[in-house]
């Protein structure tokens, strides 16, 4: 056996060009916003603190804790018991968000390019979104301004949460406003962008597409050795390595949907992960459950479907899946391979929940819900594989080569324009 994959089923090569281009001024601006506490209600959380690169750009969480919370990573607690919720899904890695091929963001897909306007965005927001977004990932930057326990805070806390309450699109002047009037943030914007003179004219959207150009650049990923092995460097795995390659584009069929230059098709399946955690609950919702990309599309046939992630750095991001149901890579694998016994054999010990009362109370009633478990093993877009633990601990080591040589590029700030704190 060559050991080399079929070369015609592998990926074409992730390249630079696959990616816009932004000015140094631009992706620091947007460094410093990114970690700045500024952007949330409370002044107490920054999109780096969920999103953190000590932990894959993601939070080292089943279920991210949101404002209000206290420290960084799997050690992040509800703090002094005030949170009322925490965040339904597991934080997303912000790897090759940038890429121009990106259409569709969020795990459920409720961000998407819609194809038919030029630079028109189907979003939670429908027609109060603004226009402009340089990027579906800069439209992307300012749900979670406006997300009650991701960054807003609760009504009556402060104006930005008490503006959420009223519409969606009622704080984004006012955060605006709160950068642009700190002089340093004023400044940049206007020696960064050209088509701002005055301070006075940075808005929401200039902000986003400050975040975006700092995300799209810190975290392109493509310089990992499978990219290296695909453009040819054929020395550069190890055998077993090489053998979960084949595996990955072949008999395991991993690439039917993690395919393509990105390693995801973008498209939605459903793999059947155990539920728990608060969901994302819809009116006449008669338990806390997350329907995925139903709640997107209102269609049924979408229940429980989830986008394929892209995998590239994948080893650094744990836990796994959409709830982070999977601590290791091992684990959401094998549950790929045959997700109703896997889902059988899973423990919630597997997940480390916050222990506070109030949100530990429903956070696995769902498992009891019998009629509900079963009409979610009924949506399955995948058929079990047979592997031997060999082969699965081959894959595990193919994952290890997605992992880049460059994993960050200007890194974080040593201090932020508002002066507060930085996670
Ligand atoms: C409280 C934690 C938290 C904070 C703060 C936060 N995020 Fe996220 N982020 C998440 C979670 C959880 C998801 C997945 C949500 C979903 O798919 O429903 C996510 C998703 C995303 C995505 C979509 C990624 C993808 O692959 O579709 C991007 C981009 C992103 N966040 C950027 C940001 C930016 C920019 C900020 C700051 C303005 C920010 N996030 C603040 C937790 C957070
Ligand atoms: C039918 C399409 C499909 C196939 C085939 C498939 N996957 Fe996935 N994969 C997904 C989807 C969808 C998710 C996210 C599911 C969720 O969160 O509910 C996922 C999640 C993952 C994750 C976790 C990613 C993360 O960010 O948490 C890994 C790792 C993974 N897949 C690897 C593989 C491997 C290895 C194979 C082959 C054995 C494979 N996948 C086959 C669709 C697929």
């Amino acid at each position: 056996m060559s050991g080399i994959a079929e070369a015609n089923k592998l990926p074409q090569a992730l390249t630079d060009d696959d990616f816009p281009t932004f000015t140094p001024d631009q992706i620091q601006l947007g460094q410093l916003l990114f970690y700045d506490k500024i952007l949330s209600g409370n002044r107490n959380i920054s999109c780096g603190t969920c999103h953190h690169p000590k932990h894959g750009t993601s939070d080292g969480l089943p279920l991210g804790i949101g404002e209000g919370g206290v420290g960084l990573g799997p050690k992040r607690t509800v703090g002094s018991d005030l949170i009322k919720k925490r965040i339904p899904r597991n934080s997303t890695a912000l790897w090759n968000l940038g890429s121009k091929d990106i259409n569709v963001l969020f795990h459920d897909g409720r961000l998407s390019k819609k194809d038919t306007y030029e630079n028109i965005f189907d979003s939670p927001a429908e027609e109060w979104l603004p226009v402009g977004f340089d990027s579906i990932l800069a439209a992307q930057a300012i749900f979670p301004l406006v997300s009650q326990f991701e960054m807003a805070g609760n009504p009556g806390e402060n104006d930005v949460a008490g503006a959420a309450h009223d519409r969606i699109d009622a704080p984004w002047p006012i955060i605006a406003k709160r950068v642009r009037n700190i002089n340093d943030y004023g400044s940049k914007f206007v020696s960064s962008y050209e088509h701002i003179s005055h301070y006075t004219q940075v808005n929401i959207v200039d902000i986003a597409n400050a975040l975006a150009a700092f995300i799209s650049t810190e975290w392109k990923s493509n310089d990992s050795r499978y990219d290296k092995f695909i453009s040819g460097n054929k020395m550069i795995l190890t055998n077993s390595e090489k053998s979960g390659m084949n595996l990955f584009f072949g008999k395991a069929k991993c690439n039917d949907c993690h395919n393509g230059k990105l390693l995801s098709d973008q498209k939605f399946y459903s793999i059947s992960l155990p539920s728990f955690g608060p969901g994302r609950t819809r009116i006449f919702d008669p338990l806390p459950r997350d329907t995925g990309h139903m709640a997107e599309t209102d269609d049924l046939s979408d229940a429980y479907r989830f986008r394929t992630p892209m995998l590239r750095n994948i080893k650094l991001s744990a836990p796994y899946g959409h709830n982070g149901a999977y601590p290791d890579l091992k684990g959401i694998i094998q549950h790929h391979l045959n997700p109703l016994k896997e889902k059988g054999l899973w423990k919630q010990e597997y997940v480390s929940l916050p222990s506070i009362q109030h949100l530990n109370m429903n956070d696995f009633i769902i498992q009891e819900d019998v009629r509900e478990m079963i009409r979610q093993s009924s949506f399955i877009d995948i058929e079990p594989i047979k592997l031997s633990d060999s082969e699965i601990n081959d894959l595990v080591l193919f994952m290890g080569t997605l992992t880049g040589d460059t994993i960050e590029r200007i890194g974080i700030p040593k201090s932020v324009p508002s002066g507060l704190s930085i996670d």
